[in-house]
């Protein structure tokens, strides 16, 4: 899977006077509220192929091997979790670093299976956003024992 963790929507807002959309021709009236296709556009096979398995290099450069992040901090319209246009995350790079640090961390301290029956732990939904079900039970070892 891309992220375990997917919200279905990134972003929002609310029309304030009508607005016209270009791609459509369609006008959204003031009091619209709108949110990005986040999950939607993530787990598009046309945006990133096999969305829906692990691919842990999905962000590497091919040729190099390298990590390229900027796969994951640029705004596009496949890559919405930060948002898109004017008002998208600021902090998206401070972001991405903790997110690697903190998960860099977790792996290389800790010894973490999941206590599922079939490998994938079950999904809740809660608002917009996708969540691993939280009384999915983990076994947790640390790794210097
Ligand atoms: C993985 C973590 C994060 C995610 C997924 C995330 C995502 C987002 C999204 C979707 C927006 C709205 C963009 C829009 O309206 O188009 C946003 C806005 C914002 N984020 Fe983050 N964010 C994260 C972490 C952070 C952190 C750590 C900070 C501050 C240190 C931060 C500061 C802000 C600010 C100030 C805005 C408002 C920008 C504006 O309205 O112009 N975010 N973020």
């Amino acid at each position: 899977m891309l992220i375990t963790v997917i919200p279905a929507v990134a972003s929002g807002g609310l029309v304030e006077k009508p607005l016209q959309l270009r791609s459509t021709g369609r006008t959204l009236s003031p009091g619209t509220k709108f949110s990005l296709p986040a999950q939607q556009a993530h787990l598009d096979p046309d945006n990133y192929p096999n969305p829906n398995v692990f691919d842990g290099y999905r962000f590497c450069d091919p040729q190099s091997g390298a990590c390229d992040i900027r796969g994951t901090i640029t705004p596009s319209a496949k890559w919405l979790i930060f948002g898109i246009g004017t008002s998208a995350c600021p902090a998206r790079l401070l972001a991405t670093r903790i997110s690697q640090t903190l998960f860099v961390k977790v792996i290389r301290n800790y010894d973490l299976r999941l206590k599922v029956e079939d490998g994938q732990p079950e999904v809740v939904y809660s608002a917009a956003n996708m969540f691993v079900n939280f009384n999915t039970k983990m076994y947790v070892k640390s790794a210097s024992i």
